[in-house]
């Protein structure tokens, strides 16, 4: 796939006379792609069955008469007035009961069979328009994926599901412990939805019933989903592809299992936070990279601005051209911003753009028509590429979603554990990815996990890993939990204990840190402290103690901390019993990494510039600070065209370089 410069175009919101104007600018930008047709359903059916299809086709035929492809967005997230009016069903029901109201959009209740019927119907007609059409090259489903509905049909639906997933309510029984506070089911008709929250009632619903909401939710997503998917592939020439725009780290949903029907994720990067900040922001591209191992498409980013955070700051000159090449080099094969022109009104009359409402260029074009420029250069030498991990960092939606059930510190939130141990990596310009703890392991030096809930096959995958030689990272609230989200019988890391060559006596959520101290076999500098959990490891008969807590509590004083275990054939388990501060588990990933055989990119001094690499090429950015230093080799810089040593950026500055032969 050559590398995409794509934009959102929705040229419903203006007259045709405007089109070619804005297809002409769009050309002389450097856009190869546009996707167009999502939220346009009351344009495309303004009354029930009565399809008005022409003037997409006359866009698809205008851009492809500029050169540009066209991917359809089916445009399901924003159901038409006539439509919500008719079935008010089909619209979405909040914890408090409340149907939600027309005028916004992903508003739909997704077990609606109903509305499943109204989408696929929709999507038939454009599918059978477009599916053999060669200037549509792919398809986007919906948008975003985000609602949750607590209607009375979402409540059969997951009384249903559980019936398929149990079998029988004795099972349901046993798993939950419903004994426990007289939750007994007698009748599948009696299981309630977790609402505990809403309407001021606070007692938690149980940790059993509420992971397999989630797993139910994302069940009925992926049903919803292939809907569409189904009925694009009955009529698509094969070539076309199917994606849906995910949001990072949004954890509404199981993302892998709804990617499994996708040809390739996508997903939509927002900056709300503040400028590009690779520690921060380059881990969401691992993670769409990891969903289905291969790359992924940007399919939306701001030009500039956006208009829904505290302070929608414009991003500074070069900044967004930094940022496009970050996706770049983490694996994106285009780079799509949202969006186009502004309609004159509607809800995002203050976002960043291309286009002005008077339909002259906004001072970002400048910018994006320079990545245009350096795209079509350079955009070859990304082709059929993607980057080479040594590290693997296992992640899951069921323990995120069992610990944030239960926090037990209300600090321990599973998203920053995670990128404690992918900050000093990418710090070091290591390339990680992110994958689903169910994943095949095979060609990785070092797996880093902390897999709470634990079943067989997470622990085989892991003692396959290490018995070849690997070295495994074990994080704390490993192993605590089945698939039940029940609590495992035997003391964390249940399965694992062997393995790892210890077991947890006792956890412990800490109000203040703790000290760590070296144990008589670790390096001096392995010293400093921990905060908000804490496990007292009991190490076994081979098992190195490499730190120890210093008093605390008591029960804590002089326990181990951080144990290793080595293995024949070089393998090792690193078991980290605490949450370490920054300066430590930097410290300590770093040293675990080199342990393991683990090279950065390229040796650059920390702090200077991300590197991370695609095929031949490293892809060089700078953050707000410019960037300067030597190459072990003479390299071409393939956007300026010259042959360098000494790499000098100015802040936001990108080089592309390949080792001169
Ligand atoms: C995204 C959404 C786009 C647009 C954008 C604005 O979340 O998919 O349609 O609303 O935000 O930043």
């Amino acid at each position: 796939m050559p590398l995409h410069l794509g934009v959102a175009w929705y040229p419903e919101h203006w007259p045709e006379s405007r089109w070619i104007e804005d297809v002409r600018l769009m050309r002389e930008a450097g856009i190869t792609v546009v996707r167009l047709g999502e939220f346009a359903w009351s344009s495309l059916e303004p009354e029930e069955g009565e399809f008005a299809l022409d003037w997409l086709e006359r866009a698809v035929a205008l851009a492809a008469e500029h050169g540009i492809a066209c991917v359809l967005g089916t445009p399901t997230a924003a159901p038409p007035a006539w439509l919500t009016q008719r079935y008010p069903d089909v619209l979405a029901v909040n914890p408090d009961g409340r149907p939600a109201t027309h005028g916004t959009r992903c508003h739909y209740d997704v077990t609606s069979e109903r509305y499943l019927a109204l989408c696929r119907r929709i999507v038939e007609q454009l599918a059978r328009r477009f599916g053999r059409d060669p200037r549509v090259i792919g398809w986007q489903i919906d948008n975003e994926f985000n609602t949750v509905s607590y209607s009375e049909n979402a409540r059969r639906a997951f009384q249903a599901w559980l019936r398929a997933h149990y079998g029988s309510l004795d099972a349901l029984n046993q798993a939950w412990a419903t004994a426990y506070w007289s939750q007994h089911y007698t009748d599948w008709s009696q299981i309630p939805l977790p609402l505990s929250g809403a309407h001021g009632f606070n007692q938690p619903h149980n940790p059993g019933l509420r992971l397999k909401w989630r797993q139910f939710v994302t069940d009925v997503y992926r049903r919803f989903l292939r809907n569409q998917v189904e009925v694009i592939r009955a009529y698509a020439r094969p070539e076309q592809w199917v994606t849906h725009n995910f949001m990072g780290f949004f954890d509404g949903f199981d993302h892998y299992a709804l990617c499994e029907d996708l040809d390739f994720a996508a997903w939509d990067q927002y900056f709300p936070e503040g400028p590009l900040c690779f520690e921060r922001d380059c881990a969401a591209h691992d993670l769409t990279r990891g969903f289905k191992r291969r790359n992924f498409w940007l399919m939306e980013t701001q030009p500039g601005s956006i208009n829904w955070s505290d302070v929608n700051q414009v991003q500074a000159k070069g900044e967004t051209f930094a940022v496009a090449w970050t996706a770049v080099a983490h694996g994106a094969d285009a780079v799509c911003y949202w969006q186009w022109r502004n309609a004159l009104n509607g809800q995002e009359q203050y976002h960043g753009s291309l286009i002005a409402p008077d339909g002259k260029p906004r001072p970002i074009y400048e910018e994006i028509k320079r990545l245009g420029e350096a795209f079509r250069r350079v955009g070859t030498l990304f082709d059929g590429t993607t980057l080479h991990a040594e590290v693997a960092l296992l992640h899951s939606y069921a323990d995120r979603w069992a610990i944030d059930f239960q926090r037990h510190h209300a600090r321990f939130d599973p998203l920053a554990y995670l990128r404690a141990f992918y900050t000093p990596l990418i710090r070091r310009n290591i390339a990680v990815d992110i994958l689903s703890t169910h994943a095949d392991l095979q060609g990785y030096k070092l797996v880093i996990a902390a897999p709470h809930i634990m079943d067989e096959a997470i622990a085989q995958r892991l003692r396959d890993f290490v018995a070849g030689g690997g070295h495994l990272v074990l994080g704390v609230r490993s192993g605590v939990k089945t698939r039940d989200n029940a609590l495992w019988q035997q003391r964390p890391p249940a399965l694992l204990q062997d393995l790892a060559g210890v077991h947890v006596e006792e956890y412990f959520a800490l109000r203040e840190p703790i000290a760590l101290v070296p144990a008589e076999a670790a390096p001096a500098w392995l010293r400093g402290t921990a905060s908000i959990w804490a496990e007292w490891l009991v190490p076994g008969a081979n098992t190195i103690v490499l730190a120890r807590y210093a008093p605390y509590n008591g029960w804590l004083d002089a326990q181990a901390a951080i144990t290793l275990k080595r293995h024949p054939n070089g393998g090792a388990v690193w078991t980290l019993g605490a949450w370490l501060d920054e300066p430590l588990h930097d410290a300590l990933i770093g040293w675990i990494a080199e342990q393991a055989g683990v090279q950065p990119v390229l040796p650059v001094p920390l702090e200077t510039a991300h590197v991370m690499r695609r095929g031949s090429a490293y892809i060089v950015i700078a953050g707000e600070k410019p960037a300067r230093f030597e190459l072990p080799w003479r390299a071409r810089e393939h956007l300026s065209g010259t042959t360098l040593q000494t790499v000098a950026l100015p802040p936001w500055g990108v080089a592309v370089l390949t080792p001169e032969p």
